[in-house]
């Protein structure tokens, strides 16, 4: 939801706003725009449309000369993308660019009051209230100034200031939004996400909310609204820069595919020790997981749906009652949530809004919580009461793949372990859950190799407009996910549908040529999938059997069959969405569509 960059230093500040935004148009990508102090005054050059776009008309106009500026990728929240919408915004009178993430929910009241004041408004947006309010409450000091307007703000921001009048210097403030501090030597900078700091430095800070950051090239300064100094101690990012570029594939959802072998052998490995889960680091002790109560999953999208397979692993092995739930849902829902139970948000950000504000709701009742999120030191990551990494690595396509599979792979150890400690299961069957746990990352390598036979699928059925993925138990959970990955790369409308309830409305939906893919992998319900298979079949529908039995393509009952790997039934779904994913991602390419950024989403969802 929109990316912000800011740098000041000693090397041209465009060049480093540019390269910064582009890795950070995933986080929107509707338009951009960069804000320069040059010897000329502050310079704002912005464009509707992608980073290429801004690239291209900064340098038609040539360059903007100077060494400290912010730049902004823009998701819309407040009006439509356009270029007078785009980011920095410019006050009124000119001295001073703002960049924004997030929303000011009392936009309305602000602009009210400022439009009294005399102060005319060029745009739509929430954005463009705050850098007037900023003039109107300016003192000299950038510092102050800052403090006094984020106490007039209500909702969640990132904000970078600069000014034409203080030359080098920069502030920026956080409140439940995503930003960083990087350290470099002679120059610093601020960012939504990691990679934008890259090229400049390893080092970084995570402000605290409504710190306020003072940067110049000498130092950082941070100070509390009360005005205190308050000092915070670098961390280093330790992986490699390369983790965040295409490393020679056509887009970075395919890169991420390939890696999650990686992804869940990271995630798993340290925390299987002499063959059993180790969790107890992690706040999932098994005195703790003996006596909880109730655990309530809370997520959204993709994140959710690791959860539905969550919930179905949690619920057989270790017999915890299990709710996943939206968590847009669950936080207005006067949830019954309190002591004795555990809630665990999934997310790849660890920034997601709608989540964290379940988070914060599971808290306040006094449940015990959790948080599995791929982002390090992200706002879930440090507000839950403890927090299991997932080890995907940064993930830059919108379409999630290498986090969903390692959410699985930790869900998948806390149901183990909770089922040890409350005696629902012995030693020797956890030992052989962990085995099979441990050979997944094989087992999704060799799955790998369906990539030319996911592309012939997607290219005989890339004209059909409807699709339906099927499946019953873990499979259907897994087919909910096989699902919106269809949807929001390719932009075929799909649905996922529990095999038996297929009957009760949606099949008729099915006619001749309606694509379906069916799973079925647990052996225990083969028959029920199949005869559900066989009605779609009867009517018409061209059928893509995604299995681990021993089918064969017959033409009576399915068209095509996707082979998979055995595993226990409980973690087929790690291993049935890889061929998924394949399918989604040729569907795409052959479709013509944008991959690594569908129109109208971003990667981190950080409004409600
Ligand atoms: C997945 O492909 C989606 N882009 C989306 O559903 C995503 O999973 C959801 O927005 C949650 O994000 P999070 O994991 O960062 O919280």
């Amino acid at each position: 939801m929109c990316g912000i960059v800011g740098y000041t230093g000693r090397r041209q500040a465009l060049d480093v706003l540019l390269k910064g935004l582009y890795t950070l148009e995933y986080r929107g990508y509707d338009s951009a725009g960069v804000a320069v102090q040059t010897p000329q005054g502050l310079r704002v050059v912005k464009t509707q449309g992608r980073m290429k776009t801004l690239d291209e008309k900064v340098h038609a106009l040539g360059g903007l000369e100077g060494s400290c500026g912010i730049g902004h990728t823009r998701w819309a929240t407040h009006g439509a993308p356009s270029d007078v919408n785009a980011h920095p915004h410019v006050s009124a009178d000119g001295r001073f660019a703002l960049v924004h993430n997030g929303i000011i929910e009392n936009y309305l009241e602000l602009r009210e009051e400022l439009q009294r004041d005399g102060f005319v408004f060029q745009s739509e947006t929430d954005t463009e209230t705050v850098v007037h309010l900023f003039q109107k409450l300016y003192c000299g000091d950038m510092v102050k100034t800052l403090t006094q307007v984020v106490a007039r703000l209500r909702g969640g921001f990132a904000l970078g200031v600069i000014s034409s009048e203080k030359p080098g210097e920069l502030v920026c403030v956080r409140r439940d939004n995503p930003l960083i501090v990087g350290f470099g030597e002679g120059e610093n900078m601020i960012a939504s996400d990691i990679p934008a700091i890259l090229p400049v430095t390893r080092r970084y800070v995570v402000p605290g909310d409504e710190e306020i950051v003072h940067v110049t090239p000498q130092g950082v300064e941070f100070y509390s609204l009360s005005g205190e100094r308050l000092t915070h101690t670098p961390q280093t990012v330790d992986w490699d820069v390369s983790s965040a570029e295409k490393g020679g594939y056509d887009h970075f959802m395919l890169k991420e595919i390939f890696e999650q072998p990686r992804a869940v052998r990271d995630t798993v490995s340290s925390r299987i020790r002499g063959g059993l889960p180790a969790l107890e680091e992690y706040g999932l002790s098994d005195e703790m997981l003996r006596g909880v109560r109730n655990i309530h999953i809370v997520a959204c999208g993709s994140a959710l749906h690791a959860g539905l397979v969550g919930k179905a692993a949690i619920e057989k092995l270790a017999r915890i009652p299990v709710l996943a739930q939206v968590a847009s849902e669950f936080r207005y829902s006067d949830p019954i949530i309190g002591e004795g139970d555990l809630c665990i948000v999934i997310s790849q950000s660890g920034e997601t809004a709608d989540t964290l504000a379940a988070l914060r709701e599971a808290k306040k009742r006094g449940a015990r919580t959790l948080a599995i999120c791929n982002v390090v030191s992200s706002s879930a990551a440090r507000e839950a009461d403890s927090v299991l990494y997932t080890w995907a690595g940064p993930e830059i396509a919108v379409a999630t793949t290498k986090a969903y599979s390692a959410q699985l792979a930790a869900l998948y150890l806390i149901a183990v372990r909770a089922a040890l400690a409350r005696g629902t299961m012995d030693e020797q069957t956890a030992r052989r859950y962990c085995d099979d746990i441990s050979s997944l990352p094989d087992k999704i390598e060799t799955l790998l190799k369906t990539r030319e036979q996911m592309s012939e699928l997607a290219r005989l059925y890339s004209d059909r407009e409807d699709t339906f993925f099927l499946g019953r138990g873990v499979d259907y959970a897994a087919a909910q996910e096989a699902s919106l990955k269809l949807k929001e790369i390719s932009y075929v409308h799909s649905e996922a549908y529990a095999g038996g309830e297929l009957k009760h409305g949606t099949i008729s939906l099915i006619e001749e040529g309606t694509l379906v893919a069916a799973l079925a992998c647990d052996p225990a319900l083969y028959e029920k999938i199949i005869s559900n298979i066989k009605s779609v079949k009867a009517r018409g529908a061209s059928v893509v059997l995604v299995t681990n039995g021993n089918y064969e393509a017959d033409g009576e009952m399915c068209d095509h069959v996707v082979h998979l790997p055995q595993c226990l039934p409980e973690l087929s779904a790690s291993l049935s969405i890889i061929p998924l994913q394949l399918f989604a991602y040729y569907i795409g390419v052959y479709r013509g569509c944008d991959i690594d950024k569908p129109r109208n989403l971003a990667k981190s969802v950080t409004v409600e």
